[in-house]
């Protein structure tokens, strides 16, 4: 949440700004802003997204050689110009602040610097260290050291970029919980938090680790580490070359990011597959050099994730029981993490993470070792995220970058990921036998093309989508593994389009939901020709029989037809282990064509952000 980038360079940095800012927008995009040096800190703040501040910035020919700007995510303080970054302290030499994450003691600090005389202007946690860094530069007048001491005192989550109008030829950066990372140019140097920010300038790219501070200038730079030492001692870190594509992080001939990234599916998923696509087996290195030691002893699996990463672990809770035999529990990261759960040493702790960023799930993962949980793997699409650094096993997720807010692809290659630990589990466990794994496996080659047909329901499901905009409310109904698709298919409704969208386990109907059915209630069911088909049918009969309009995705083999009040879209025949994967499609697609016709924001829905680095 938040994006923040800085640039120092032999040219005016605005342009540079302004592009990295719209590339990071997918962080946060209440409101926007940047501060240049030219002859003194010239700052232009707007409550608008990115494109306004371009238009602001031409207006007032902002231009400088070396600037700091930002994109938030509102925590503290409503979306104001007033509560917008940079944020300044002082008046003869001003210190000007970007910061990303949320300064837990702030109020403290901000008690103790009021009394020292500094005056708060904004109702930001992100204005404490603006005051902060003056005071301690009264003590010991060099930003990099005033730096090194401020972030000593601050508690919480924070990447930070500060400047200061005495000496415009540097800017600091520091890090602690939140990304952010230095770009090393032929012509300048640069800070953002994150790669595709910085792609227009460099490719050259240095990961800040937890307590780095680094001052940068227009021809090079240097990190200490402030971790054990409030001043800090000179450490090295590596430069890598990003491969990141222009292509993965363009919009191409595509409307939304969204659209794009659910057309990409089939191809995110076939690169997450890669390595067993061409194998004969799938092996526990898969999962890091250490999995099979781990995996041998493991015999409960705990699943902690939020939203749609939730939604796969619970998906892979059934394969796990089914097929691995493997006992699992599933838990939303922020309720874990305040619960007192008993650890087992022959747990395997599993956090999923689309960014590797989000909060409470590296909290709940923290926490988990913490009560004794010895070893976690972490399934994620971010590979320098904290997630992955802090996690004994890892698999990454092949999707490329996804900047839409509403996540799709990350979702089918979480759960194309699960399922090869799932096979993974079962053989080591003996409950697969050659030939079923073969059989996996074959079915694992044709899912990209397989997905690639479900995605040709689109026209039937856009006539859907009109009767579906004109509607409040809607139901979405599904069994067993298709449960937490269902869960899946609401929520993705719910925040692009702004209906409201519940779903339930189809047999829980009749204990309550019922009494909500009516003409105006939508009801999506999902239909695969599994072992639970009749009991669903069963369940849309009661609904049928109340007036209830369905809409139902089908198996082609579900001998579903269509009626009055009853509208069927049939996918390809039943998938068998791979169906919650083909099933999400279609419900993804509704939700976007849903939002189209209501005319909403679909890649940056109203008060959500991608990356949700706060509780
Ligand atoms: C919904 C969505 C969110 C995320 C959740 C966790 O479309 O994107 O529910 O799934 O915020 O994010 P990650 O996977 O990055 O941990």
């Amino acid at each position: 949440m938040c994006g923040i980038i800085g640039a120092i360079a032999n040219a005016n940095v605005v342009p540079v700004l302004l592009e990295g800012l719209l590339r990071l927008e997918y962080r946060g995009y209440d409101s926007a802003g940047l501060v240049v040096t030219n002859h003194g800190l010239q700052r232009v703040r707007t409550t608008g997204r990115v494109t306004e501040l371009s238009k602001l910035v031409a207006q007032q020919k902002t231009e400088g050689f070396a600037g700091i700007a930002h994109t938030r995510w509102a925590t503290h303080g409503e979306p104001s110009e007033r509560n917008a970054h940079p944020h300044f302290s002082g008046e003869d030499s001003r210190i000007a602040v970007v910061h990303n994450g949320i300064i837990e003691n702030h109020e403290a600090i901000r008690l103790h610097l009021r009394n020292k005389g500094f005056e708060f202007l904004s109702d930001t946690d992100t204005e404490v260290i603006a005051h902060l860094v003056a005071f301690n530069l009264r003590q010991v007048t060099d930003l990099f050291k005033a730096v090194c001491m401020s972030v000593a005192e601050l508690q919480g989550a924070y990447a930070i970029a500060v400047m200061e109008e005495a000496h415009p030829e540097r800017i600091i950066a520091a890090r602690n919980g939140a990304p952010l990372l230095i770009g090393v140019g032929k012509n300048g140097t640069y800070v953002a938090s994150d790669t595709s920010a910085l792609l227009q300038t460099t490719r050259d790219i240095i990961y800040l680790e937890e307590g780095d501070v680094a001052e940068l200038n227009s021809h090079g730079y240097r990190i200490v580490s402030c971790l054990h030492n409030q001043l800090g001692e000179a450490v090295h870190r590596t430069i890598h070359e990003s491969n990141l594509s222009n292509e993965a992080i363009e919009l191409g001939p595509y409307a939304h990011y969204m659209q794009k990234e659910i057309f990409e599916q089939p191809s995110a998923v076939a690169n997450t597959l890669e390595m067993v696509l061409n194998a004969q087996s799938i092996s526990p290195n898969l999962f890091g050099s250490e999995a099979e030691k781990i995996f041998s002893k493991t015999n409960h699996i705990l699943i902690l994730a939020c939203g749609t990463s939730y939604h796969a672990g619970l998906v892979a809770r059934y394969w796990l029981e089914t097929v691995a035999g493997m006992s699992c529990n599933v838990e939303i990261a922020s309720e874990y993490r305040y619960r007192d759960p008993i650890a087992d040493e022959n747990t395997l702790v599993i956090g999923i993470s689309q960014s590797g960023e989000t909060a409470d799930t590296l909290a709940a993962l923290s926490y988990a070792k913490k009560l004794g949980h010895q070893h976690n793997l972490a399934i994620c699409n971010v590979p320098e995220s904290a997630l992955i650094r802090q996690a004994n096993l890892r698999f990454l997720t092949r999707a490329g970058p996804e900047i839409g807010v509403a996540s799709t692809k990350a979702f089918t290659t979480q759960l194309a990921s699960l399922l090869l630990l799932t096979v993974t589990l079962a053989k080591m466990r003996h409950k697969l036998s050659l030939g079923d794994e073969q059989k996996i496996i074959a079915a694992l080659r044709h899912l990209p093309v397989a997905l690639q047909h479900a995605l040709q329901v689109e026209p039937q499901v856009k006539i859907w989508a009109k009767s579906f905009a004109q509607k409040r409310h809607a139901l979405f109904l599904g069994r067993g593994v298709h449960y937490p698709i269902a869960m899946e298919g609401a929520l993705k409704l719910k925040e692009i389009s702004y209906i409201h969208a519940e779903a339930y386990a189809a047999g829980e109907l009749k204990h309550g939901p019922l009494a909500l059915v009516d003409s105006e209630m939508p009801v999506v069911a999902i239909a695969p020709n599994d072992q639970l088909l009749g009991k669903l049918k069963s369940n849309l009969q009661e609904v049928h029989a109340r007036g209830g309009e369905l809409y139902v995705f089908a198996d082609a083999d579900s001998q579903i037809t269509q009626s009055e009040n009853l509208h069927v879209i049939r996918l390809a025949e039943h998938a068998g282990l791979l169906s919650p994967i083909l099933h999400t499609i279609p419900l993804q697609l509704l939700a976007y064509h849903v939002a189209l016709e209501k005319g909403t924001d679909v890649d940056k829905p109203r008060n959500l952000a991608k990356a949700v680095t706060v509780e």
